[in-house]
């Protein structure tokens, strides 16, 4: 992760870059100033309470809000208010209501995401092979460990080159949470997939990342690599819930 404020572009080799990005909603921000980068295969954990900010970075990063200043780059080319058009270049979320169709079976809600986005199924079930004993299995009647499987499956048959996954452990048991979280990592790695984690367990995540920063009302209060910021654990708590200044927060 950069921590210059500077353009930041794909020659340094991020996937996706934010420089100086302010985003909100009806001209009022949400996120200001942001900027930020990740590389194939870094996991950025974004972390920060309600209200921070972070859904609305993961939405300005797939083009489903305009930005009010700043821009976003994905692999080089600016990212534009055109989800599909992003999508098809690689960016891909994972909503917090996890975006799958409830009433279809596993099966089927795979096969419409390889339908659009034309991945490997031998890779979706080699990093998630309880999916295959649960192939007939309609998603609604999925626990919510094994949603969240299929929503992540979904989302890399879409092949993205940066995936974006927010409140990954919303409505999910600990034991669900550091299972998939692992599987997270490994794909980074052998994919060399960019992941940006929204995650509300900031141990687990700092404990999967590389980088992280904490948002708090829509500004970076704190950022550094996970290893640091696992290190200043007592910092990270500060900047979550607001209790740092502008100079502890600006290493
Ligand atoms: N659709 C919306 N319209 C207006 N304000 C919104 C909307 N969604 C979020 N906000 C506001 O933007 C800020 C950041 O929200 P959000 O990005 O959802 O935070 P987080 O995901 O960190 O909980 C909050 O103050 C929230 O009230
Ligand atoms: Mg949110």
């Amino acid at each position: 992760m950069s921590t210059s404020t500077d353009s930041g572009s794909a020659a340094d080799g991020a996937v996706l870059t934010f420089a100086g990005v302010t985003v909100g909603y009806g001209g009022v921000p949400a996120v200001r100033d942001l900027s930020v980068e990740v590389r194939p295969g870094e996991i950025l954990a974004l972390l920060g309470p309600n209200g921070a900010g972070k859904t609305t970075t993961l939405l300005a990063a797939v083009g489903a809000l305009p930005v009010m200043s700043g821009s976003i780059t994905a692999l080089g080319a600016p990212i534009d208010h055109h989800v599909e058009r992003n999508a098809k270049r690689g960016v891909t979320l994972v909503p917090d209501n996890r975006g799958l169709f409830h009433r279809l079976s596993v099966t089927d809600n795979l096969r419409l995401a390889k339908r659009k986005g034309g991945g490997s199924l031998d890779v979706v079930y080699e990093s998630f092979p309880k999916l295959q004993s649960l192939r007939g299995r309609r998603c609604g009647n999925l626990s919510g460990g094994e949603q969240q499987m299929l929503a992540l499956a979904k989302a890399l048959l879409t092949k993205p080159s940066v995936l974006l996954i927010d409140e990954l452990s919303l409505g999910l048991s600990p034991i669900a949470v550091q299972d998939l979280l692992p599987r997270l990592r490994n794909l980074a790695d052998e994919q060399q997939m960019a992941v940006i984690l929204v995650e509300q367990h900031i141990d687990l995540a700092l404990g999967i990342a590389d980088s992280a920063i904490v948002l708090h009302h829509g500004r970076v209060a704190l950022r550094g690599s996970a290893r640091e910021l696992r290190e200043r654990r007592d910092t990270v708590e500060d900047a979550y819930f607001g209790r740092l200044s502008t100079s502890d927060s600006a290493r």
